[in-house]
């Protein structure tokens, strides 16, 4: 691969490596009239123009003043999926809950019934315009979490869509199983059934050993599991070699988090109803903690507190949640303006939460989310004088160019 010269960058914001917490994430360093040199797809070099290599003999991009951000990482969505749920949106419009529509036999099933209807194909088909959309936003990378399929069989279809999405198009995809997501219908008061099927140890072997996922999830809430039951889903995971995650605290508090801290899991998402005990507990288990202010905003119910996060010291990450019912927002950059204004974010903090520390939030911040020397030169380069400018202007997308492993893979005409 031939070296590439960035030139022209108006502000470099050199992110360092996740995770980062607390003051840190404030203090991020920016380089005005920077350039940075790619080499073998990784970043080699960056510093101000003036400084740059003189033996330099690879091309030369524009940055054409603007400003460079280590890509953006999508640290939690539940792509691939199918068919939509806007009936539900309009109801909560009108008064009903997320909570009382799942209890009503809507929610979560409703996308089981449209993804076990699709073939893999048909989700794949479905998915592509997304993370077109996405990257187009400058996202670099996405997990992606399985969850609709609810049964064996259509679990494994959904991991596969992400294994064949991942070939289609630029966006790297990190795959999370998420089997314990809802208890499909024809489970009905038989929970435990349920679980020992969707985490039966030759499933969970196959899974890892294909590497069909990374990761393993449970939606750990009222009206969803509970802490045992997801203790018991996550060590058979942990046995398998996949790392735990959990759906924590979203809808009510129960423990979730304390769980996540107690199984050290690499992240804890959510978190609307945080307590104190669980603030401890994933600061004591290294639990990077993922708030999802496009769901608080698109539910409409009260976001999560990430100022105390931050004030305890837990590296936070942003994400949107991408899914058909609670949080239908692509824009991982209109979530980071949400969390700005209405989390009172500063730029520099929801720049941190969307790129080292997501980064952590998917075990990988070891090579991606950050402005460092060997890192993959994953860079989103936005029409914008610094990330103040960006932020300023929700709802507009900045994008002017996406570099993914040293490639131009996306390029505003
Ligand atoms: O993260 N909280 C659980 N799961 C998703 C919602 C999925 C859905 O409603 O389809 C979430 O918000
Ligand atoms: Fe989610």
């Amino acid at each position: 691969m031939k070296s590439l010269m960035l030139t022209d960058i108006g502000s470099l914001a050199v992110v360092p490596r996740g995770p980062i917490s607390g003051r840190r994430m404030a203090e991020i360093e920016f380089i005005r009239n920077a350039a940075l040199v790619i080499d073998g797809g990784r970043i080699a070099w960056f510093g101000r123009a003036q400084e740059q290599p003189g033996s330099f003999a690879g091309q030369r991009l524009s940055a054409r003043g603007g400003t460079v951000l280590p890509g953006l990482i999508d640290c939690h969505t539940h792509i691939p999926f199918c068919g939509d749920r806007r009936g539900e949106f309009v109801r909560r419009i009108a008064g009903e809950s997320y909570l009382s529509i799942m209890q009503a036999g809507g929610g979560i099933r409703v996308t089981t019934n449209a993804v076990r209807a699709a073939s893999l194909d048909g989700l794949v088909e479905a998915s592509l315009p997304r993370l077109a959309r996405m990257l187009a936003l400058g996202v670099t990378t996405v997990e992606c979490k399985s969850g609709y399929g609810l049964s064996p069989e259509h679990e494994l279809k959904q991991l596969r869509a992400v294994r064949e999405l991942a070939a289609r198009q630029p966006i790297e995809l990190i795959p999370t199983y998420l089997g314990a997501h809802a208890l499909p219908a024809e489970f009905e008061n038989r929970a435990a059934d349920f679980l020992a099927a969707i985490a039966d140890a030759g499933l969970l072997k196959q899974i890892a050993d294909e590497r069909l996922a990374r990761f393993i999830d449970v939606f750990c809430d009222r009206g969803a599991f509970d802490v045992q039951q997801a203790r018991r889903v996550l060590l058979a995971g942990a046995n398998a070699g996949l790392k735990a995650k959990v759906h924590a605290d979203e809808l009510a508090q129960i423990g979730a988090s304390r769980l996540a801290g107690e199984l050290r899991a690499v992240s804890a998402d959510h978190l609307e109803t945080i307590d104190e005990d669980g603030l401890e507990s994933l600061k004591s288990g290294g639990v990077v903690a993922v708030v999802l202010p496009g769901t608080s905003f698109f539910l409409g119910i009260h976001h999560a507190d990430a100022r105390r996060i931050m004030n305890a010291d837990v590296p936070l990450a942003l994400a949107t949640d991408c899914n058909p019912g609670s949080s239908h927002i692509e824009s991982l950059p209109l979530v980071l303006n949400i969390a700005c204004c209405q989390l009172r974010l500063r730029p520099s903090e929801a720049l941190a939460a969307a790129t080292a520390n997501a980064a952590a939030a998917i075990d990988a911040a070891d090579r991606i989310g950050a402005i460092a020397i060997g890192h993959q030169a994953d860079l989103t380069v936005l029409d914008a004088v610094d990330i103040d400018d960006w932020m300023y202007s929700p709802g507009r997308n900045r994008t002017a160019m996406v570099i993914k492993s040293g490639r131009v893979v996306f390029s505003q005409t």
